[in-house]
């Protein structure tokens, strides 16, 4: 086989990664063998906090976090996480991110994670040489300007234009914009990728990278013609062999078809969930409980919701499947394959580029 054309776009020079393709942040789990994966592979694997916190958080309560970690507290959990992803990539020589939702909710946890992965890079060389991204999430950008002076290259999600706006105005270096058809968190407002990234790209300055529906080197190149610098994908990665999911969750998203996922109220506001019988009692719950959900109405008055949550947790490691809580996107109905990490990343170079080769014969007259 020939050499591979690389693609490369500016994403690849900001945060010193070969292809611009970023893991997203995905709890319950740590995502720690899938982010050495990843970062072995040459794009950016990321570490993921929220599961991290559930010991301290009342919202997260419905996660046995002693079963998933064990009884580190959770800062110590984030510092083992960081330090065997940079044993594990060091030959390699790629770099990593940690994720951290900043949703009100979670602030402190927020603070917490934020001087630990400070704090982990400056008790070692390695780890700073290769943990060089902090991607906050799910809340307000502002605070998190300080990942800058920090040295980190800080990456904000954002899931409309306004608020790409404000990650803009608070010195974000790359805004993913994250589409509604995207797995777990969501707003209730349904503006997909196809909307949210072109719109995005035009409303910032700042580098946008795609997030929700991309699975493939055709949707990266759909990403990079609507003005993005790379994609984000997370459903895609669940189904590796590498990454941390149950078996279960890994064989779900296979086997779902586009239509088979749901959105209902999550422990921090909407989620896309992968469609079982769990998922639709969810989704019953939600619509039974809209209009307060929809005007704000505080998640400790939904018990119902908490337990559907906290059973659909325990029947997760228990490998219930029509009653696992299991968290994907839309795109899971283009996934039917569970490869090594770095066969996805390489075929997906491989099919973008070929695409994007041949489509000017094709189309242009
Ligand atoms: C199981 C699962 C858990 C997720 N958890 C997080 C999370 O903890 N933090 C975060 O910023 N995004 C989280 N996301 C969103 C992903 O990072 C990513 O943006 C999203 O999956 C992209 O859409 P896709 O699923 O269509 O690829 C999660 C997604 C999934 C599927």
């Amino acid at each position: 086989m020939g050499a591979m054309t690389l693609i490369h776009t500016e994403l690849c020079d900001i945060v010193g990664i070969k292809h611009p393709i970023l893991q997203g942040g995905m709890g319950p789990y740590k995502t720690e063998a899938l982010a050495t994966a990843v970062t072995n592979a040459g794009a950016l694997g990321v570490i993921s906090c929220i599961g991290m916190a559930a010991t301290l958080i009342p919202e997260a309560a419905p996660l046995d976090a002693a079963r998933l970690f064990g009884s580190d507290p959770p800062a110590v959990i984030l510092q083992k996480s960081i330090e065997s992803v940079t044993k594990k990539t060091r030959t390699s020589g790629g770099v990593f991110g940690v994720n951290v939702p900043v949703a009100a909710e979670f602030v402190l946890a927020s603070k917490m994670f934020v001087e630990q992965t400070i704090e982990s890079c400056k008790a070692d060389s390695d780890t700073e040489r290769s943990l060089r991204v902090v991607v906050t999430s799910a809340g307000n950008p502002k605070p998190w300007s300080v990942l800058k002076k920090e040295g980190f290259q800080w990456i904000h999600v954002a899931g409309c234009v306004k608020h790409a706006k404000k990650a803009e105005a608070a010195g974000a270096d790359v805004i993913v914009a994250s589409g509604h058809e995207g797995g777990a968190h969501v707003s209730w407002d349904p503006v997909h990728s196809t909307v949210l990234v072109p719109a995005v790209a035009k409303a910032v300055k700042t580098p946008v990278v795609g997030a929700g529906g991309f699975c493939d080197g055709a949707s990266l190149a759909a990403a990079l013609c609507l003005g993005a610098v790379g994609i984000q994908m997370g459903t895609r990665f669940i189904a590796t062999k590498e990454s941390d999911f149950e078996p279960m969750w890994k064989q779900a998203v296979v086997e779902r078809e586009e239509r088979q996922t749901l959105v209902g109220r999550g422990l921090f506001g909407p989620m896309r969930f992968l469609r079982n019988r769990r998922a639709e009692e969810i989704v019953e719950q939600t619509l039974e409980d809209l209009p307060n959900f929809y005007l704000g109405e505080p998640l400790d008055s939904n018990e119902k919701i908490l337990e559907l949550e906290r059973t659909g947790f325990v029947d997760l490691m228990d490998e219930k499947e029509d009653t696992a809580l299991m968290f994907g996107g839309e795109v899971a109905g283009r996934i039917q394959n569970i490869p090594t990490t770095e066969e996805l990343i390489n075929n997906i170079i491989a099919e973008a580029s070929d695409v994007i080769k041949t489509l000017p014969e094709k189309v242009l007259k």
